[in-house]
C-alpha cells in the first residue's frame, strides 16, 4: 500500500502528518516506511536528529527521486505500507500521486486553504485517485465540524478525525513522538479501514 501526503503549499503539515501516521502504523505492528521526496529533506533530517538524540524512530526514512518512485511497486514488500512525504511542487509530486493507492491532502481551515484543498480534491477525483482531505491545526472543534460538513456537501472526501493545533507538534520535530499522537491515532484508524 502506497500513500502520498500532498498539498501544493509549504508549511501545511505534510511532513508532520507523514511522520505521525508512520508512527501510528508502526505502533499497530505494520511494516511501514517513509519516503522523503522533498529536496529540502525535512523528514530525513527529522529521523537523523531523532537518532542523534537516542530516540530512533520505529520506521525508516529514505530519500527517493522520481526514478525510485517509479520502481517502488516492484521493490516493496507485499505487506509494506509506504508513506511518501512530498514537496510543495515539482514533477515528483505528480509521480508520487500516480504510484499511490491513496492520497492524503492536509488542509488548514483558512478560506483560501480550504478552497485550494477542494480544488486538489476535484482534480484527484477527476483522475480517479482515492483520497481524503485532512483538517490540520484545528483551533475550534465546532468550526472543524462545520468545515467537514461543508467539504462533504461539496462532494469531497474528508477524514472525520481532525488534528488540533498544538505547540507540542513543533517541539516533536527531530524527536520520536510521545504516546499521544495528537489526533493522528484516530486518523490512522480511519486509514486502516481504507487499507483493509
Ligand atoms: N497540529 C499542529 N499544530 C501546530 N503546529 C503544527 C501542527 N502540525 C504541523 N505544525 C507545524 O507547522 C509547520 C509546518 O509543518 P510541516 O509538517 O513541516 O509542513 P510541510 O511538510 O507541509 O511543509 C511546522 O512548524 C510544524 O511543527
Ligand atoms: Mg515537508
Amino acid at each position: 500500500m502506497i500513500i502520498s501526503v500532498i498539498n501544493l503549499k509549504g508549511g501545511s503539515g505534510k511532513t508532520t502528518t507523514a511522520m505521525a501516521l508512520a508512527t501510528a502504523a508502526a505502533r499497530h505492528n505494520r511494516n511501514v516506511s517513509v519516503l522523503d521526496t522533498d529536496p529540502q529533506g525535512d523528514a530525513t533530517t527529522w529521523a537523523g536528529d531523532a537518532e542523534d538524540a537516542g530516540e530512533t524512530l520505529p520506521f525508516t526514512v529514505d530519500s527517493a527521486n522520481i526514478g525510485k518512485l517509479k520502481r517502488l511497486r516492484k521493490t516493496m514488500a507485499d505487506d509494506e505500507l509506504v508513506i511518501i512525504d512530498c514537496p510543495p511542487a515539482g514533477n515528483v509530486v505528480d509521480v508520487a500521486c500516480d504510484v499511490s493507492d491513496f492520497v492524503i491532502v492536509p488542509a488548514t481551515q483558512g478560506p483560501f486553504e480550504l478552497s485550494h484543498a477542494l480544488e486538489t480534491a476535484e482534480s484527484l477525483d477527476a483522475a480517479g485517485k482515492p483520497y481524503a482531505l485532512l483538517l490540520l491545526k484545528v483551533e475550534n472543534n465546532k468550526l472543524a465540524g462545520n468545515a467537514v460538513n461543508l467539504i462533504r456537501e461539496r462532494g469531497a472526501s474528508v477524514f472525520d478525525a481532525s488534528v488540533p493545533k498544538r505547540v507540542g507538534m513543533q517541539k516533536v520535530i527531530g524527536h520520536a513522538f510521545p504516546s499521544n499522537l495528537n489526533g493522528y491515532e484516530d486518523v490512522y484508524s480511519e486509514l486502516e479501514e481504507v487499507i483493509a
